[in-house]
């Protein structure tokens, strides 16, 4: 009995000036026709018989609910959270909403914010890591790493677990290490990328953030107690949720439980974070340029350019990452585009 649970509540700061707080990217068609929402949505409801559990944003509410219905997906649970706290909070709730009929459901943690290529590779870990988790472990997919990127958590291959075949130990997991310790890690070749999918029993994570969180766990516990009904909606009470600390599940859990296992996997995984990754995953054309929209290139290689509705003309550059909206516009090269977070905190702050 495995329920996927979709977490839709980022901000997507990297993909600025598209992705905004208002219209974070999980709710844009960035790859396909399909929204990243949708996209995650359809891998649950693909490779499991339930209706997916979503977690999002208040904010959010219609958004995500006309994007499913237009996937075809009627019977989600839509639990709404009044401000972000994070993935362990929204995991907290998402458990313990299914524990009240089910605590020994298996949830399907899938993150909004990535692209699988390779889905039939994915069905098949998927029935593993499943036996794994009804065997009390959180589970989690290990990605082949690429490079020393600071942004992802780092797990440590261990012993085999005894019953499962490719199923590890995790003798280690480091949530964004910095620099040093990413290129230490890559060159050791015992390290993976941890996708953001778990698998785990509701009563395993329960417990394990009982263990390493409780206040997660308190707070949230009294959000769902005052709940409202708002229409379909399960709308957490926000004094509650409020108090719940604002920590992710791989600091909170990941980090530090005892119970973890991985699956190493070839997925076809690639985080949909920035811009330059968009560019990676894009199809492009003899000159390595992806463009998107309304957009005329001359004697340019290599090049992202993203325009709607405003006609973007872009010529003898190479590496540039052009992104125009209605209302603002980045220019920025291939490889500064991880700054583009840092820009949009100094904008907000200057606001
Ligand atoms: N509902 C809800 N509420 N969802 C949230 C919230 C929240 O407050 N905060 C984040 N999410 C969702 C995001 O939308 C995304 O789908 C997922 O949770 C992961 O959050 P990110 O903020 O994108 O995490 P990350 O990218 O820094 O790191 C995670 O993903 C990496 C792979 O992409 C970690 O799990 C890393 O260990 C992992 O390598
Ligand atoms: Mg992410």
């Amino acid at each position: 009995n495995v329920i996927p649970v979709i977490l839709s509540g980022g901000s997507g700061s990297r993909l600025w000036p598209v992705s905004r707080k208002s219209f974070p990217k999980q709710f844009w068609a960035l790859l396909s026709q399909q929204t990243l929402l949708q996209e995650a949505a359809l891998r649950g409801t693909d490779c499991t018989l339930n209706a997916p559990v979503v977690v999002c944003n208040q904010e959010h509410r219609f958004i995500v609910a006309e994007q499913l219905r237009e996937v075809g997906i009627t019977d989600a649970r839509i639990v709404l959270e009044p401000t972000g706290r994070n993935s362990a909070p929204a995991i907290a709730a998402a458990a313990m909403i299914v524990a009240e009929t089910d605590p020994d459901a298996i949830l399907w943690i899938i993150a909004a914010d990535a692209s699988i290529g390779r889905p039939d590779s994915l069905k098949e870990v998927l029935a593993h890591g499943v036996r794994a988790a009804q065997d009390g472990q959180i589970v989690m997919f290990g990605m082949q790493p690429t490079g020393p990127n600071t942004g992802y958590g780092y797990i440590r291959k261990g012993v085999p677990l005894s019953g499962d075949e490719g199923v590890y130990e995790v003798s280690a997991f480091i949530e964004k290490p910095d620099t040093a310790r990413a290129e230490a890690m890559l060159a050791s070749g015992d390290y993976l990328w941890n996708s953001g999918m778990f698998l785990f029993r509701a009563s395993t994570i329960l417990h394990e953030l009982e263990r390493y969180a409780p206040d997660v766990v308190t707070a949230v516990r009294q959000s769902i107690e005052h709940q409202t009904k708002d229409m379909d909606f399960i709308r957490l009470d926000p004094e509650s949720f409020g108090r719940a600390p604002d920590i992710s599940i791989d600091y909170a859990v990941a980090e530090r439980t005892q119970h973890a296992a991985v699956i190493p996997a070839d997925l076809g995984w690639s985080d949909v974070g920035s811009w330059d990754a968009l560019w990676d995953l894009s199809p492009k054309d003899d000159d390595g340029n992806v463009a998107v929209g309304d957009v005329f290139l001359a004697n340019s290689h290599n090049c992202y350019v993203r325009s709607e509705g405003i006609v973007a003309a872009v010529s003898g550059v190479d590496d540039l990452i052009v992104v125009v909206t209605q209302d603002a516009v980045l220019v920025s090269h291939r490889n500064h585009a991880q700054d583009v977070k840092k820009i949009v905190s100094r904008l907000e702050a200057a606001d």
